[in-house]
């Protein structure tokens, strides 16, 4: 009681950690004692460029105060040159923060490929390669905790950023099925929509609001997930300005029709309240039992005749 979280002897893999949220982990973690790889490719918020002075200017700010800290510039599409880094310098990887990111916001009527497939490219590729290439690792040494990053953007949609939501929620489905490939080896994956005032923020929320929403913020529920200590795994959180919580499927009621020739569009539209009934939801893990509800389906009466008609008609 009253100890800190530490993460001793640990090394932590944190990408696009030369600035904004994944500075924030970086900073953090080497201040709880973990090894940790800084990695940056050094571009701008819409994926212009490179250099190695984001990363290296972290790696000096966590070395000078004491912590142990090495830079990588790899793309995160290189996710293999990323984890031996950590491997040749510390000789493990415990943790991996997957958190670089862009954008390319730009409206559906006008989107071009190539700010689909950059995107797709950072934030999709980018996390796999980089989970893939960790993924031995962990699974050798029955220990790992693996952070996508998936954004409201994801969750809700957003003007502007179709490129951006498919890839952002994309993090979920992948964090749900890593969690469940990797819990018999110990290897947690949880996946957070932060909010928090940054450069990629910048072009949308007032100076006001980006001074008070701090990355810092964001930082205390992955240092949760992270921790040895965790159980959680393929849980989504939303999380931003001293605010924390778990997000979750919801399903409806639903509809049950005796599945024959009976079973018409007109005859769903009459039951179409209850598909859409969330007075008494449920919040599966899992799909429905089809089978199961099929076989209730089946002894149903035939659906009354129906014509078919329109929803404004039900
Ligand atoms: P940021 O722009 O400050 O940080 C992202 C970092 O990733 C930058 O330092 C950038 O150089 C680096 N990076 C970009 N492409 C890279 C690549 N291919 N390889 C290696 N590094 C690369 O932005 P912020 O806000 O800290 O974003 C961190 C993550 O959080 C991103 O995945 C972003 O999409 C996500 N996010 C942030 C939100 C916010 O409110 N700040 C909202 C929702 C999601």
């Amino acid at each position: 009681a009253g100890e800190q979280l530490r993460y001793d002897g640990q090394t932590v893999v944190v990408t696009g950690a030369g600035g904004g949220l994944g500075k924030a982990y970086a900073v953090f973690f080497a201040s709880r004692g973990a090894n940790v790889v800084v990695n940056d490719l050094g571009g701008s918020f819409n994926g212009v460029g490179g250099s190695s002075s984001m990363a290296d200017q972290v790696v000096k700010e966590i070395t000078q105060a004491g912590g142990k800290a090495v830079a990588n510039y790899d793309d995160v599409v290189n996710g293999e040159s990323i984890i031996k880094t950590a491997i040749d310098n510390f000789g493990r990887i415990d943790i991996l923060i997957n958190n670089a990111g862009i954008l390319r916001d730009i409206s559906f009527k006008n989107m071009k490929d190539q700010d689909w497939d950059l995107i797709m490219k950072v934030h999709v590729i980018g996390a796999y390669k980089c989970a893939r290439a960790a993924w031995p690792h962990m699974r050798k040494q029955k220990y790992g905790r693996v952070i996508n990053t998936s954004s409201a953007a994801g969750l809700f949609g957003n003007f502007g950023q179709c490129n951006y939501s498919a890839a952002k929620l994309s993090q979920v489905g992948f964090t749900e099925t890593l969690a469940k490939e990797g819990r018999k080896y110990n290897i947690l994956c949880n996946v957070i929509a932060p909010i928090a005032g940054s450069r990629l923020t910048a072009t949308v929320m007032p100076p006001e609001v980006l001074e008070v929403l701090k990355p810092d913020y964001v930082v205390p529920l992955v240092a949760v997930l992270v921790h040895p200590s965790n159980d959680e795994s393929g849980a989504i959180f939303e999380v931003g300005g001293g605010h924390v919580a778990k997000m979750r499927w919801e399903r409806a009621k639903g509809a049950l029709l005796r599945a024959d020739d009976s079973f018409t569009p007109g005859a769903l539209l009459k039951k179409w309240d209850n598909v859409s009934d969330f007075s008494e939801p449920s919040h599966p893990e899992g799909p429905a039992n089809f089978m199961e509800l099929l076989e209730d389906a089946q002894k149903l009466p035939k659906n009354p005749p129906s014509e078919d008609i329109s929803f404004k008609d039900r």
